[in-house]
């Protein structure tokens, strides 16, 4: 598999986001986010760990930038802190945020790297979240303002702009999980924030399109396909009510189906709160799909909450967050949304895998399983390109180890690996391999 393989116009990026790189929490009028106040909770996150520092990206964006150039990556995605922007979520903007903002473009333009920019990728400014946060409707007009506000600012030189980052890890793990800020725990609370997340992508799409005439806009969700532990009939429908959970929810309203039936009766009590014209407003058409992957669902039936499914631990690989390997899932998953769902175009905007990496002796970062887990995933894309999915481009996650959530610092997934202390930047030897692949200089077997 070589690059050439691949269509000569395909994107190829890293990815990252603000809260797990930038640092600088406290500087240039930056205000607080959900992931301050819950990073700072004890009992949160390993080790009690925050993105106070991360991987000081704020200051060291230019060494970053020369990173990807070294590596050959021809875009970059990264997200915009909303509260570096409007430092209580609405009102008056922040200008030195803007200006962080507007310098990296610039730099990356500079080095002829294409910036996907992401508006929310979690942290949401603490002051909304005071205000009822995603299950508040308001917080979705407050998305369209802040969406409005920068495209007007970057619409000029950002072509691709992607509303939300995953917004089943903002509803599910932030307000019923628990384990994301805010860290709520109410299946009620969870719903309203689903159809508010949703509903903030439908309203900021035309605000972009307006601001950014001709750019490309879409959204990114983390989609898995949900296999039955067995082929019961009671299994089987359990990975039925998974993949509702996990990838219908979102995909139906996107696409102009509303919400699926059997979800809606398994809320019941709860029901999404839907005013007249949610649904047209959530299924504006877009320009691409975003789809985040890691791995699939093995699922069994279960007693247990809401959606009565259970995960089961199923394949000998698995990465450091002991995610499966399960790189045929990709493909799978790539055939099925576009059959189904018929997207403009697909973009692979993270995929990726963490592992234990240190540095050797030699200095060097040897983590064959990330190049690997790479490969066969590039792999199983371009079988699903030949089968006629317009995929047009693949972002891996993550160009820096960062901060990785409730996880802290404890799961590496950078090409680039970071010494949290120091802040130097090593190129991993996997880097090394897709610095080759992207040249195609190396000979794969
Ligand atoms: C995704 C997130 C990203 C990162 C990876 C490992 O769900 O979008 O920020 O945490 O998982």
């Amino acid at each position: 598999m070589k690059r050439s393989d691949f269509p000569p116009d395909f994107t190829w990026g890293t990815a990252t986001s603000a809260y797990q790189i930038e640092g600088a929490v406290r500087e240039d009028g930056r205000g607080l986010s959900i992931w301050d106040t819950f990073s700072h909770t004890p009992g949160k996150t390993q080790g009690g760990e925050t993105g106070d520092l991360a991987c000081d990206h704020y200051h060291r964006y230019r060494e970053d930038i020369a990173l990807m150039k070294e590596l050959g990556v021809n875009a970059y995605r990264f997200s915009v802190a909303w509260p570096r922007i409007l430092p209580k979520g609405r009102g008056a903007p922040n200008p030195k945020g803007l200006d962080f903002y507007g310098r990296l473009v610039d730099t990356l333009l500079a080095q002829g790297i294409t910036p996907w920019l992401t508006l929310y990728h979690w942290d949401l400014p603490q002051a909304l979240e005071d205000q009822g946060g995603w299950p508040a409707r308001e917080t979705a007009y407050a998305f369209a303002e802040y969406a409005d506000l920068l495209s007007r600012h970057l619409g000029d030189r950002v072509r691709h702009w992607i509303t939300l980052n995953e917004p089943w890890c903002s509803a599910h793990l932030g307000y019923l999980a628990g384990v994301h800020a805010p860290g709520k725990q109410d299946l009620g609370l969870a719903v309203r924030a689903s159809h508010h997340l949703l509903l903030a992508h439908g309203l900021a799409v035309p605000l972009i399109r307006r601001n950014a005439p001709g750019a490309q806009v879409g959204i990114t969700l983390n989609l898995a396909p949900g296999h039955p532990a067995s082929p019961d009939p009671a299994d089987v429908a359990a990975a039925r009510r998974f993949d509702g959970f996990q990838n219908r929810w979102y995909l139906d309203p996107l696409f102009g189906f509303g919400y699926p039936l059997d979800l809606l009766e398994l809320y019941g009590e709860t029901p999404p709160p839907v005013q007249g014209g949610d649904l047209e407003a959530i299924a504006v058409p877009t320009d691409f799909l975003g789809i985040n992957y890691y791995t699939r669902a093995v699922v069994r039936n279960s007693t247990l909450g809401p959606y009565r499914f259970q995960s089961v631990a199923v394949g000998e690989e698995r990465t450091a967050m002991d995610w499966e390997i399960y790189p045929e899932g990709l493909q799978e998953l790539l055939l099925r949304v576009s059959r189904e769902y018929r997207p403009k175009a697909i973009y692979i905007t993270e995929n990726g895998a963490a592992y234990s990496d240190v540095v050797s002796v030699d200095g060097e970062v040897h983590d064959p399983a990330r190049t690997r887990y790479l490969e066969r995933h590039f792999a199983q894309s371009l079988l699903a390109l030949q089968e006629g999915v317009p995929l047009k481009g693949y972002f891996v996650w993550s160009l820096l180890d960062n901060f990785e959530w409730a996880e802290g610092y404890s799961k590496r997934f950078g090409l680039v690996y970071v010494d949290f202390a120091t802040q130097a930047r090593r190129l991993k030897a996997s880097g090394r391999w897709f610095q080759g692949f992207l040249r195609e200089a190396v000979a794969r077997p």
